[in-house]
């Protein structure tokens, strides 16, 4: 959620470090902060709240020199202040951090080093890291970072520079995202790649407890032991662009729009019009002995994991358990070395999802990673991984990463099911034509468009709205209505249709809105009493059916017809009106669509 970059070379710093906050600007922050070595003396240029007004200081004090750190901060320890934000400076001025995580031990060597003479300003726990370097300091700055870095709990990752050291900038990480941009003659670190990507596309990826020295010239990785670590250069496949609005008004549309391309990109390979599997990223031998498969993962993610357990309960026959990754730690899982865990996580960066991951490993589960950024701590850390390849997603609200995450899992599904040989490979082949039609699937489906604008007009003021749906269509329902209170803030709860009457159709009074998803022929008699049920109280009901869905207009206020037949993938295209829905009834509202309030892109703290 916080963002960090850092420069050296021989521009102006200042510039480039600006240019890359604002491409991380989507991961969520609440102030803003750069430092940079000006001749002698180090700047250190700090605003609460947009990054606009960091630039409205910096075009009053305008600060040169060629090196410097900068970041994005979201607020954890400490409210979001001027203060609070980071660069943090050492208490004589010489070092200067930015910090990413949480640094667990921060009150005992607070009291450490104020035992030692050194005040504090802020109430963050990053400003014991700058202050715990200068206490090491001899004159060696990389010694010092080291010995500092041993000391600290929790988990970081941290861009040092000192004034004795202009021209070095000092990189760590631990369970937090760190990379390093390869330039010529100038270096670069970032929390994320788009930070970098108008800069240079080779970069390296820094592991745990590897400390990178950057100078302008040349960078040098060593451990804890000072053995150096031969790095392999990483070369970005996306372009800039890519990282771009590309003509839409948000990130979010944009990427609604990408979902056909990106479900072909997560197909791509995989699965050939021969409908043959092209699938060798985990040992089938270890397969036939699994009898168990957890899938932890959180939010959006975790929709898709509910979907990925019918799926594959259905075609392999294994028992599935869909877990929200921070309940699943607590609630002394039955894993053991039988046991397969899927992680979902477009990041690869939750901290929940990393949690269990971690926890299951130690129990003897092999992981199996579904994720979308290559080099992700998460697929680091996995057994097996499976990259959804859906071009990196700036908006905070999840679309195309939910999408391809469900391809992602029907494609484990069926390869699991064609290994175990559980069901007919007729029954297979189907599935495996509607993946390879699903993309153009999309694309009709996207041709609602306008309807769906009519549609937000008509309901964008309500305070509540509720979803139905039964089966696939209810974990549907789930997303969907996590997308609406996302971007809209509009209150709004999935049921699943068997439940109304135990409960939530107290609810229901004149023109409560719900929208019931039913694309199921085989259940749609049961939603059509769920309609009829709320419809009878006085609720302005929407329905989404497919044009298979046995017919209920007559009951509906509103009735949207997808261009799609019920299949064992409907989740897929139903998903995709509900997402534009969201978005045009918060469009409706004037919000700030791709940046939501009080939420960031990936949660790397629990
Ligand atoms: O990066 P991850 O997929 O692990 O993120 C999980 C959730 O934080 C994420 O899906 C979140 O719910 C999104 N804001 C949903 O739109």
């Amino acid at each position: 959620m916080c963002g960090i970059i850092g420069y050296t070379g021989s521009r102006n710093a200042a510039e480039i470090l600006i240019n890359g906050l604002e491409k991380l600007e989507y991961r969520g922050y609440d102030s803003a902060g750069i430092a940079v070595f000006d001749g002698d003396k180090l700047n250190v240029c700090k605003e609460k709240g947009r990054l606009e007004n960091l630039k409205i200081l910096l075009k009053k004090h305008p600060v040169n020199g060629n090196s410097g750190i900068g970041h994005t901060r979201w607020a954890t320890h400490g409210a979001p202040s001027k203060i609070n934000s980071h660069p943090h400076t050492s208490m004589n001025g010489k070092i200067s951090v930015v910090h990413n995580g949480i640094i667990e031990n921060y009150r005992e060597i607070k009291v450490f080093l104020e035992e030692n003479g050194y005040k504090f300003i802020s109430d963050t726990d990053t400003e014991v890291v700058p202050n715990l370097i200068d206490f090491y300091y001899e004159g060696d700055f990389l010694c010092a970072v080291k010995k500092a870095v041993k000391q600290l709990n929790g988990s970081y990752a941290l861009g040092i520079i000192c004034s004795e050291n202009k021209d070095e900038l000092i990189a760590v990480r631990k369970d937090s995202p760190l990379i390093i941009g390869i330039g010529e003659n100038e270096n670069f670190i970032a929390s994320d790649i788009p930070a970098i990507l108008s800069e240079t596309k080779k970069v390296y990826f820094l592991n745990d407890n590897e400390f990178a020295v950057l100078t302008s010239s040349k960078i040098t990785v060593t451990d804890f032991d000072n053995n150096i670590i031969e790095k392999e250069i990483h070369e970005v496949s996306f372009s800039e662009t890519d990282a771009q609005k590309g003509g839409y008004e948000h990130f979010m549309l944009k990427e609604i729009h990408e979902q056909p391309k990106a479900v072909n990109d997560t197909l791509r390979g995989r699965l050939n019009s021969d409908l043959n599997l092209l699938l060798d990223f985990i040992n089938k031998e270890f397969l036939t002995t699994v009898n168990k498969i957890y899938i932890i993962a959180c939010g959006t993610a975790y929709h898709a994991g509910l979907v990925g357990k019918t799926v594959i309960e259905k075609l392999a026959k294994i028992p599935v358990f869909a877990e929200l990754a921070s309940e699943f730690r607590y609630n002394n899982p039955l894993v053991d070395k039988n046991t397969l865990v899927i992680a979902v996580s477009q990041s690869g960066e939750t901290a929940d999802t990393l949690a269990g991951v971690r926890l299951a490993k130690t129990m003897g589960a092999k992981i199996l990673s579904i994720s979308n950024v290559v080099g992700s701590t998460l697929t680091r850390e996995s057994d097996y991984v499976f990259y959804t390849y859906a071009g990196p997603e700036i908006s905070v609200a999840s679309t195309k990463a939910y999408t391809t995450q469900l391809t992602a899992l029907y494609l484990f599904a069926v390869y699991l099911a064609e290994t175990k040989n559980t069901v007919l490979s007729s029954e297979l082949d189907i599935v495996k034509k509607d993946l390879l039609s699903m993309p153009k699937t999309i694309e009709n489906v996207l041709k609602l468009e306008e309807k769906i604008k009519l549609i937000s007009n008509k309901i964008f003021n309500e305070k509540d709205m509720y979803y139905l749906g039964r089966g696939l269509d209810y974990a549907v329902a789930m997303e969907g209505s996590l997308k609406l209170k996302e971007i809209s803030y509009i209150h709004s709860e999935a049921y699943a249709g068997g439940e109304l009457k135990h409960g939530p159709i107290a609810l229901i009074e004149d023109n409560t809105v719900v929208i019931a998803i039913s694309t199921n022929k085989n259940l749609s008699s049961k939603m059509e009493s769920n309609i009829k049920e709320v419809a009878t109280r006085g609720a302005y009901t929407i329905a989404f059916v497919n044009e298979d869905t046995n017919c209920i207009h007559s009951l509906c206020d509103e009735i949207v017809v997808l261009p799609a037949k019920c299949t064992l993938l409907t989740p897929i295209s139903t998903v995709v009106p509900l997402q534009l829905l969201a978005y045009y009834v918060a469009k409706n509202k004037g919000y700030d669509i791709d940046k939501p309030r009080n939420l960031a892109k990936s949660v790397t703290v629990e």
